[in-house]
């Protein structure tokens, strides 16, 4: 079993179903309303948990009504919360849109996600610990590089889903071993992903493509499902991801891909993310 440790955010997401989302200066009628706990760190410590990796989440919550729940979700679904803090102040939170094509608009408020600005020697040793940290950019960027230069120095691989995208300086980079995108961060990122040994974009309904340090590439082919909302399915491909890195690339495509489709045939981020069972029924078909 892979140990997986996750730096990242958690978030409650405040999702509402519309027939289509409205333009600028338009009001129109919701169709159904949800609180759902979300937070890209947070799905992808669920979704490598559930495909079978030991997850341990470094992250914080606020002092709110949002809090106990954003916890009870991961102590659930079994990932390790002894580094989980709790701020002072609100939780993050997503102001979450999706339309009748399962399209999504977010909107991230960060939250206590934002005061995670340093990490302690515990966490520190819960890195040194794992075979694979999985990080975001919903917390502090200071956080993320401590985080993947801790790994790199313990030989713990660095897996980053640079995640809602932005530039980032070189030496971010050069702590990555697998950066996971998809089609648009790709080509926002362009050549700073050349620096990146193991590359995997994601393309929707088609699958996904890994491209290795020999330049060697491998597609996987999409799983066609049908689609009602497609939030979280990239944190779902990324957590399956992370659990099965250890088996080889071609494995860990294979159920990034099947959990990630799975993810996007129900509402709602870590209501969606499949169980290792599902998909292993889906994977042997
Ligand atoms: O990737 C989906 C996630 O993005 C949502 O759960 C929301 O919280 C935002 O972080």
């Amino acid at each position: 079993m892979a140990r997986i440790v996750v730096v990242g955010s958690i978030n409650m997401d405040l999702v509402t179903t519309v027939k289509r989302r409205p333009e600028p200066g338009e009001t129109v009628s919701g169709e159904k309303f949800s609180l759902v706990p979300g937070g890209k760190g947070s799905n992808q410590a669920i979704a490598a948990r559930r495909a079978g990796g030991e997850v341990g989440f470094v992250g914080a919550v606020g002092d709110d009504v949002f809090a106990d729940e954003l916890r009870r979700v991961l102590v659930d679904a079994g990932v390790g919360v002894s580094r989980l803090r709790r701020a002072h102040g609100p939780s993050g939170v997503a102001a979450i849109i999706v339309d009748d094509g399962g399209e999504n608009s977010i909107i991230v408020v960060g939250g206590a996600n934002s005061r995670l600005t340093t990490l302690d020697e515990d966490d520190l040793e819960a890195i040194a610990q794992a075979d694979v940290l999985l990080c975001q950019l919903e917390i502090p960027l200071p956080t993320v590089l401590q985080a993947a230069r801790h790994a790199r120095a313990h030989d713990t691989t660095v897996i980053l889903n640079p995640s809602p995208v932005r530039e980032l300086p070189e030496q971010v980079w050069a702590e990555i071993d697998i950066a996971v995108v998809n089609e648009g961060e790709a080509a926002q990122l362009g050549a700073a992903l050349d620096a990146v040994p193991h590359v995997i974009t994601t393309l929707g309904a088609d699958g996904a493509i890994y491209r290795g340090p020999d330049g060697i590439t491998l597609p996987q082919p999409g799983v066609r499902v049908e689609v009602v909302d497609t939030t979280g399915a990239g944190d779902t491909f990324t957590g399956a991801l992370a659990a099965h890195w250890p088996d080889g690339p071609e494995i860990a495509l294979a159920w990034a891909c099947t959990a990630g489709a799975l993810a996007t045939t129900k509402l709602g981020a870590s209501a969606s993310i499949p169980t290792r069972n599902a998909i292993e029924r889906l994977l042997s078909r």
